[in-house]
């Protein structure tokens, strides 16, 4: 039975996909790489920061030495937290308020599982941290998905079996983490029917019925 629910953060519960892309392409344009496309940045969807950038730098004639990659992650960071300045509610998408409402309505156990080391700015900044119990991010761990590890610690928090979790997430490299978690998975986003998920909808505001989820 489920009695817990782990969700993603961007493109799940809020709307920071579009800011992420836009950083990268801040990026990519100051070191003349000038065809990063929309295309790119979805294979950058729930991956983290380093790897993300690995996606731009395909694209460059140039090689960069390790060193010389941390500081260009810090400056796409450092773009994106810029963006980030004045964020609010506005950014959280469809349905993920009433969701996460109901789910503590039925006394189900709420997680955030996600790669971004800026999960816990963007949870105060819209408030949606007073509606998840635990946190588990690109700061607990290293080992990004599809490695299940920020969804086994999101789980150890919680005090839950990964038997008992659901993973709700918008990327491929998120539901084969779940899996890997040996947590079951419901896909939302543009690509949900394509991801591999157990359940799919467009969005959480999308008829998911919970009911049937929960048992
Ligand atoms: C994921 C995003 O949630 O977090 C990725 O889908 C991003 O695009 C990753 O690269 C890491 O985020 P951050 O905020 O730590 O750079
Ligand atoms: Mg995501």
């Amino acid at each position: 039975m489920i009695n817990t629910v782990i969700f993603d953060l961007d493109g799940v519960l809020v709307s920071t996909d579009e800011l992420h892309y836009l950083a990268w392409k801040r990026l990519a344009e100051e070191l003349n790489i000038t065809g990063f496309t929309k295309a790119d940045n979805e294979r950058q969807r729930g991956v983290s920061r380093m790897e993300s950038l690995e996606v731009v730098l395909e694209k460059s004639d140039k090689s960069y030495t390790d060193d010389e990659k941390k500081v260009l992650a810090e400056k796409k960071n450092d773009y994106y937290k810029e963006s980030l300045r004045d964020v609010d509610e506005s950014i959280i998408l469809p349905g993920a308020v009433e969701t996460l409402k109901l789910l503590h309505e039925r006394g189900v156990k709420v997680g955030v599982g996600s790669a971004s080391k800026n999960t816990p700015a963007i949870l105060d900044k819209t408030g949606l941290a007073g509606l998840i119990d635990k946190v588990s991010c690109g700061l607990d761990t290293d080992k990004s998905k599809p490695e299940p590890d920020v969804f086994l610690i999101a789980a150890e928090k919680l005090g839950s079996d990964p038997s008992e979790c659901l993973v709700v997430e918008d990327s491929a490299a998120g539901i084969e983490a779940a899996k890997r978690a040996g947590m079951k998975s419901l896909g939302v986003g543009p690509f949900n029917k394509t991801l591999g998920a157990s359940i799919c909808a467009d969005n959480l505001a999308d008829n998911v019925n919970w009911d049937r989820i929960l048992n």
